[in-house]
């Protein structure tokens, strides 16, 4: 099966995936690359398998199950979607921590996929090696947005976001001289 990208084409076979860049998009190629070789300790992003540079080619784990746009459409069911949202917080933490900046955690919808084991998220090629750019503020937003809190909240988010800031820092210099 082929799924075209924005940027790529994805070839899926049986247990992994073929990411082909389009032609003129080496910087995307390289994003996506050193994202993943760098997220490899964590099972919630594709597990990269290998890389060709002239090719623009990236080999990677077939992440198999249902993306959460599909659940946000067919589920009523508030707790269960705040329980995905609690695991993506932590996701993002992390990504935090290690200065990915994935962007596009305003439409979290096709990137994020689920399984009854794992959350898995894909789709780096956008992504910014940079610590001053969070995920998690950007992904807080999404979900207060969504739960319609925006209005009422909006002080409260802010305050939570600078206490995260914090967290974020002294998680990255925890062992550090
Ligand atoms: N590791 C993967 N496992 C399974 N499907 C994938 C994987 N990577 C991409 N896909 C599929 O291919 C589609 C396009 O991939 P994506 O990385 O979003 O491409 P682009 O960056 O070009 O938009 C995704 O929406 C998803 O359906
Ligand atoms: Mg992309």
């Amino acid at each position: 099966m082929i799924k075209k990208g924005r940027h790529s084409e994805v070839v899926i076979y049986s247990d992994f995936v073929i990411k082909k860049f389009k032609a003129y998009l080496y910087s995307n190629f390289l994003k996506e690359k050193t994202a993943l070789n760098k997220l490899k300790k964590y099972n919630f992003v594709p597990q990269i398998i290998e890389s060709i540079e002239k090719e623009l080619i990236i080999k990677m784990e077939k992440v198999e199950g249902i993306e959460l746009r599909i659940i946000i459409k067919n589920s009523n069911d508030t707790k269960f979607l705040l329980n995905i949202f609690k695991i993506i917080f932590k996701i993002c933490f992390i990504l935090d921590i290690e200065g990915i900046y994935k962007d596009e955690w305003n439409r979290p919808f096709k990137h994020v996929i689920i399984n009854d084991k794992t959350i898995k998220i894909i789709d780096f090629d956008r992504c910014l090696i940079c610590s001053e750019k969070k995920n998690l503020p950007q992904f807080l937003s999404f979900v207060f947005n969504f739960f319609n809190l925006y209005k009422d909240y909006k002080q409260t988010l802010i305050e939570y976001i600078q206490f995260l800031e914090k967290q974020i820092s002294a998680y990255k210099t925890f062992g550090k001289p």
